[in-house]
Formats: C-alpha cells, structure tokens, sequence
C-alpha cells in the first residue's frame, strides 16, 4: 500500500503489514502514581485498543515507556512492573514483562514470543542512552524488532532514543492513539473560535517559561495558577511567605508580564489565596488576599475571588485549554480551585458550547476527581507535548514519523 491511500501525513498501521512481525510500540505509561498505587488509568486505557489491533493481526507486541524521571539506573519506584499488572487487568490479556528494555534479558523475553503476545519491557529511562538519545542504545532497542510504532503522543515533546531515534532506524508508523490525539488537536484547535483562554498551573515556571511566552500570542486570556503563579506574585512585590517560589525567576517573570501586555493578551493572576502553614490532609487553612500572606503561610490553593475571576475569563472564552492543577490538589481541601474550576468549565461546555480541551496526567487525575472527565470536549493524554503543540512547535516524536517509508 502507499502513502498516498492514508489521509494521515504520516504511516499509520492501515500500511503496516503486522503479521508475524516483531513490532517495538512506544506508549506512554507514565501514570501518575501514589505510593505504588497507580491512581489514574486514562493513559492505559487510551493505548489498548492500539495494543489489541497490532496482537490480533498477528505480531508479537514489544512495548516500551518511561516511568518517571529516574536519574541514576533501575530503581523500585520507577520500575514499570506493577503497570504490567495494570496494564494486563485493563486489556484482559497476558502481558510478559522483561525487567531490562535492552540487553540479554530483553532479548530472551523477545525470542519467547509468538505471534499475538505482548511484552512490556523495563523503563527506558533505567539507561541514559533513552534521554540522550545515544545512537548505541537507538541499536540496542532497534535490535528487539521489525517495525516500529509510536503510540506516545504525550511523550513526543522529547527527542529521546525510544520516540524519536528508533524511527531513523527501523519502518516507522504512527499508531491509532497518537493518530487520533493529532486528528483531535488539529480539528479543534487550527482555527480556533475566539475569545481563546489557557489556564496554565503546575508547579515550576522553570519548565513552562518558554511555554507561557509563546502561548501568549495565541490566546487572548493567560491564568497562571498553581506554583507558578507564587513566582510571578512574588516578582511583582509580593510577600509569599513560605510557598514554593522562583524567586531566581524574578526578572524572567516580570518580563513575561510585559511581553503580555504588548501581545495584548491578559495575564489574569490570582487575588486571593488558600494557605496555610502546612501541606497535609486537612490543615487548618485560611483565605487571604495576596497582599496578607503571613510570612508562615503557604499559597497552596487559590481563593474565592480568584475563581470568580475565572469563571469571569471563562464564560468571556468560546475556546478554553487547560493544563495544570491551582493548587495542590492531590491534598485535601486544596483541590477546591481546581474542582470549581472544572465544573464551571464543564457546565459551560455543557449549556453554551464552548470547547474546552484539557491535558496532562494531574490535569485528568482533576478532572477524574471533579467528575467531569467526560463533560470537557477533549482531554488528551498529553500535558506537556500538548502545550508545545499548541505553541507551534514541532514535536521530534511527531516529526520523525514523517517522510517515512512504510515497509
Ligand atoms: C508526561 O507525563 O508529560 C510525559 O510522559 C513526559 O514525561 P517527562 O515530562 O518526564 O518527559
Ligand atoms: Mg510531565
């Protein structure tokens, strides 16, 4: 089959010839987790039915993911052996696992498999080959199969051995997941219905600098909440007591305030502020205005009038995107922002069509715990890939597919 048939701009598996073929699916399982416990199974259940067509057409199934940021080799917390219970319960079928993505290990485990089965090898990111991408590694993992499919559209931000080199390496085809996450993004967000608002949270400005400064010229609303909002309060002259806070950020986020107002996009910031003096279940909390933060206090939500705020740029909006909880959501009562947020956001989908499109692992874990998960137009698995796609940005992951011959 050519090219030429498919209406995607890349191979998907509608030109693959799968059977009896060892295929190499990069997926996303990095899940969110809680001690061990995987406490979202969005991204799991995305990438089965991906998983089951490449299995009932007869190949042998080879997966690989990353878990988290290991930094120094393989270690209990970030092993992906528990996601392979996971990941077998979800799909009804046995998956194998080799406790080594490469090597002897992954190799045994691969020469095991008959047509149909389906492995789960060990994190990539157990060797620093993956982030860098090291040409030696790219052989190693190249070595385990015939075909490669890249089914990691949240992972695709990253130039990485296992979503961006293995395509130069082996046939490359786009699988459904990622596919379908394209096809979503590009219909809904190419020409956008405007007003447009984002709502950025998370914690570290440091890695969504770049990010808010070329996601200002394309929305007329920018809310920062979460983290980073500390970051631009403080830098505006505010005492933030004890919270999570840039302050080496300073100068970068005062100029993302100016840059704002020259691309005549409104940086809306939080005026009020849940805080107290502890990060637990059920502390004792206040809500203050931002300029009455004590100095024990940390902002670890935002406050009553800030989520009127929003749901002011909300209901203003006719295309909201979201990434990134307020507050500290994972921890009672500091998901309360979040959650009003959502629902408000729902119900606007709901009674007045607006499109909201949500992304990222904590995202849909808030979204899950607002119950709203299906009210939103689209959620994508992505978080930070969506961003940067959003952005205008070419993602490695994406663009390595493209040109490729199929087999
Ligand atoms: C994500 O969760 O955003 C992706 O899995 C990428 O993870 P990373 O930010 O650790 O590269
Ligand atoms: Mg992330």
């Amino acid at each position: 089959m050519t090219r030429s048939n498919s209406s995607s701009p890349f191979p998907t598996l509608d030109e693959a010839v799968l059977a009896g073929k060892r295929v190499l699916v990069r997926v996303d399982l990095n899940v969110p987790m809680e001690n061990g416990r995987i406490t979202d199974l969005t991204r799991i259940d995305r990438i089965l039915s991906n998983i089951r067509e490449i299995s009932e057409k007869g190949a042998k199934v080879i997966i690989l993911s990353h878990l988290g940021r290991p930094k120094n080799g393989p270690e209990a917390e970030t092993s992906l052996k528990s996601v392979a219970v996971a990941l077998e319960h979800e799909l009804k079928h046995l998956v194998f696992f080799a406790s080594d993505c490469v090597g002897p290990v992954a190799k045994t485990a691969v020469a095991a498999l008959r047509n149909g089965d389906i492995l789960l090898l060990e994190n990539t990111r157990f060797h620093a080959g993956e982030i860098k991408n090291d040409p030696a590694f790219v052989e190693q993992l190249a070595e385990l199969g015939d075909l490669y499919v890249n089914d990691a559209f949240s992972t695709a931000h990253r130039a990485h051995a296992s979503t961006e080199g293995i395509a130069h390496k082996l046939p490359a085809y786009c699988g459904r997941t990622m596919q379908r996450e394209l096809e979503m993004l590009t219909g809904m967000l190419a020409y956008p219905e405007r007003p447009m608002a984002a709502i950025v949270g998370g914690a570290k400005v440091s890695t969504k600098l770049e990010l808010l400064g070329n996601l200002m010229r394309r929305v007329e609303y920018l809310f920062i909440g979460g983290g980073m909002a500390n970051t631009f309060l403080s830098a505006s002259g505010k005492n933030v007591g004890k919270s999570f806070c840039e302050t080496q950020l300073a100068e970068t986020a005062r100029k993302i305030m100016a840059d704002a107002d020259a691309a005549n996009c409104q940086l809306v910031l939080p005026i009020d502020a849940i805080v107290s003096t502890r990060l637990e279940t059920n502390a004792q909390t206040r809500a203050v205005d931002v300029d009455h933060v004590g100095e024990n206090d940390m902002i670890l939500d935002i406050g009553p009038r800030t989520i009127a705020k929003v749901v002011g740029v909300l209901a203003a909006s006719r295309t909201v995107v979201w990434n990134g909880p307020v507050g500290a959501f994972e921890t009672p009562p500091f998901q309360m922002g979040t959650v009003a947020i959502a629902r408000v956001a729902a119900e606007l989908t709901r009674v007045h069509s607006i499109q909201t499109i949500a992304g990222g692992g904590d995202t849909i874990a808030a979204l899950n715990q607002a119950d709203v998960f299906n009210d939103f137009t689209y959620v994508s698995t992505a978080g930070g890939a969506f961003l940067e796609w959003l952005e205008g940005k070419l993602l490695p992951g994406v663009e390595a597919l493209r040109g490729q011959k199929a087999a």
